[in-house]
């Protein structure tokens, strides 16, 4: 995005100036930092209610880095894929946000179908009601860690039919995986957001052993929803205790 401005400013000659550099800088990490958080309190709340999935995932990472002597190379976090899995699932279940592809509509337009698009008016198409349609997720309001992970290894038959199992990665964007949008506006941030926060999960799932509080009973906190956006709780609680890793 800041390689468009630096284009623009070239191709255009005319330098933004500061107060439009600095604002887009900050919608920028508006973009790329509160998603981030939003989307690792999800997931650390799903696994808080799903503790039995942590010792496979402590097992994975563990595995992962004694090949590589303990660093974290890209390569390390591919081979990540329970973890991505449970990534993918929480995304699934905890979308940021009801719907995609908020435009505003500039002029008019007829789709292939002959439907009318008048201009001056904001369309959008339905997303946690794709992530939660059981044709395409069976038990969709179940949380499944291993969902994914058996989808991207092969170990259930794929019921969409794509050629690459990798299509389940959580960086993969789909008709049926939206959590990054789709198409030439998708997320470009999506590889670095998720390398980001596979380190600060594997990080937590070795060094803590983490649990809801008592009077949770295991129940995993309740989304806020705000219009059509899903907030994780920010007054969640999670209990932290240091183990030797
Ligand atoms: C888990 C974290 C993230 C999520 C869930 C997320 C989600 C999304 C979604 C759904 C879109 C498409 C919006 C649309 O079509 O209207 C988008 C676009 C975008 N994201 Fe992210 N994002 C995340 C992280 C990041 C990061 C870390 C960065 C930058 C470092 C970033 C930069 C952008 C930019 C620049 C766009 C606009 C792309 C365009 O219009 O062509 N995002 N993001």
């Amino acid at each position: 995005m800041l390689q468009w401005m630096i284009d623009k400013a070239d191709a255009t000659k005319e330098p933004a100036s500061d107060d439009e550099l600095a604002f887009v800088q900050l919608q920028l990490s508006m973009a790329a930092i509160h998603t981030t958080t939003m989307t690792a309190t999800h997931i650390l709340y799903d696994l808080v209610a799903h503790p039995d999935v942590v010792e496979d995932l402590r097992a994975e990472v563990r595995s992962v880095l004694r090949e590589t002597g303990g660093v974290v190379t890209t390569h390390a976090l591919f081979q990540m894929k329970l973890l991505d899995s449970v990534m993918r699932e929480s995304q699934r279940m905890n979308p940021l946000s009801m719907a995609r592809f908020t435009r505003y509509v500039e002029k008019p337009l007829t789709l292939h179908d002959g439907t009318k698009i008048p201009a001056g008016v904001v369309i959008e198409s339905p997303h946690l009601a794709v992530t939660r349609d059981p044709e395409l997720y069976p038990d969709p309001d179940t949380f499944d860690p291993y969902r994914f992970y058996r989808l991207r290894t092969g170990e259930v038959p794929d019921p969409l039919g794509y050629k690459s199992t990798e299509q389940y990665q959580f960086v993969t964007v789909t008709k049926e995986n939206m959590g990054f949008g789709y198409g030439r506006h998708a997320c470009p941030g999506r590889f670095f957001a998720a390398n980001e926060i596979k380190m600060i999960l594997a990080h937590m799932l070795l060094r803590f052993d983490m649990k809801l509080p008592a009077s949770r009973a295991g129940k995993r906190y309740p989304n806020l929803v705000v219009a059509h956006s899903i907030v994780p709780d920010p007054k969640g609680e999670i209990l932290l205790r240091r183990v030797q890793s």
